[in-house]
């Protein structure tokens, strides 16, 4: 089992002692909303690393974790302006200008992780990142951070039915909107670094989230429920402001180019092993009730989706819904 540890030393990429003249420095701001220990917070570390290494020191990734410089629900507005040059969102919050990424929001979307990782590095990654191109930024890649789990503080949750008294945090996105809707449940949006909060107050009964988030912010404990569900995907678009992009030398932005192929190699590599430590410390650290969601119930639960999939497949249009039916065959 790796251990992911931010903190710990010893990561492999190593440095040139030389001085460097750094009165020229390009600084990349990047900005996120989730802990260090995740697989978005450490892939945009490595990320830092690698574009320092391969420029020599020409360019410089700072990286503002936790919402500290900017809100989810602000940092769209703030790349598209220019006050920071890289976001990494959920692709369900920017879906509102990118309809085709959609798709990456359908419930039980992908059978397996197997799936999901030919959609993030195939044809289905190379037709979403084409269209994400607007607003003055683009999309560089795609990161990921594995399927979501249901909490909540007044469940279990089993069955649909269960959803009728649920109020929901969710992300702003047409999908989980539509999702929580074939569910019955009550929704509120509220911004990530929010949520802690709500759920203690118990403004809301519960949200959805990889492990990875649940156990990074620490919402198994005011949880009393979790029901391992894998029902959807949370990938994240990392975005560059095109402005900034277009004024760097083509041998800088080759260089930062692959520096995002290797963090992306790397996200993909452990996203997965990371949220499955964070459920082994869930487990460890709490008490909170986990049903894993047997086969024939996960059947049920997507039957109950199928009305999503009515609704998007149309803006996400013919040739990915295809692809995504060759994934699932
Ligand atoms: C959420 O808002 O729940 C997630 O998108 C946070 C994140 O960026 O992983």
């Amino acid at each position: 089992f790796t251990v992911y540890n931010f903190r710990a030393k010893g990561e492999d990429i190593h440095f040139d002692d030389e001085q460097e003249d750094l009165t020229d420095q390009i600084v990349i701001k990047f900005s996120h909303v989730v802990a260090e220990n995740t697989p978005k917070g450490l892939a945009a570390q490595r990320f830092a690393k690698l574009v320092q290494k391969k420029t020599n020191n020409k360019v410089k990734v700072e990286v503002y974790p936790n919402g500290m410089l900017y809100s989810d629900e602000a940092e769209f507005e703030a790349l598209k302006q220019g006050s920071i040059q890289m976001i990494a969102p959920a692709s369900t919050k920017i879906t509102r200008t990118f309809s085709e990424l959609a798709l990456l929001d359908l419930p039980y979307a992908f059978p397996n992780y197997e799936a999901v990782n030919k959609a993030l590095t195939g044809n289905i990654r190379d037709e979403l990142l084409a269209n994400v191109k607007n607003d003055n930024m683009f999309g560089l890649a795609i990161w990921n951070n594995g399927f979501k789990q249901m909490t909540t503080s007044s469940g279990p949750l089993t069955g649909p039915s269960d959803f009728a008294d649920q109020h929901f945090r969710v992300m702003t996105g047409p999908v989980i909107q539509a999702q929580f809707e074939a569910l019955h449940a009550e929704t509120s949006q509220i911004p990530f670094n929010r949520t802690y909060q709500n759920l203690t107050n118990q403004t809301i009964t519960g949200q959805e989230n990889t492990l990875s988030n649940i156990y990074s912010k620490r919402f198994y404990e005011v949880q009393t429920h979790m029901t391992i569900s894998n029902h959807g995907l949370l990938s994240y678009v990392v975005l560059m402001n095109q402005g900034f992009w277009d004024k760097l030398s083509p041998e800088l932005q080759q260089n930062i180019q692959s520096a995002m192929k290797e963090a992306t190699n790397w996200n993909h590599q452990h996203a997965v092993k990371m949220n499955q430590q964070a459920l082994k410390r869930i487990k460890e650290q709490s008490d909170i009730h986990i049903y894993d969601l047997p086969p024939e119930r996960k059947e049920v639960w997507r039957r109950q989706f199928e009305e999503v999939y009515d609704r998007f497949d149309e803006e996400i249009g013919k040739s990915l819904m295809e692809e995504l039916e060759e994934l699932r065959e």
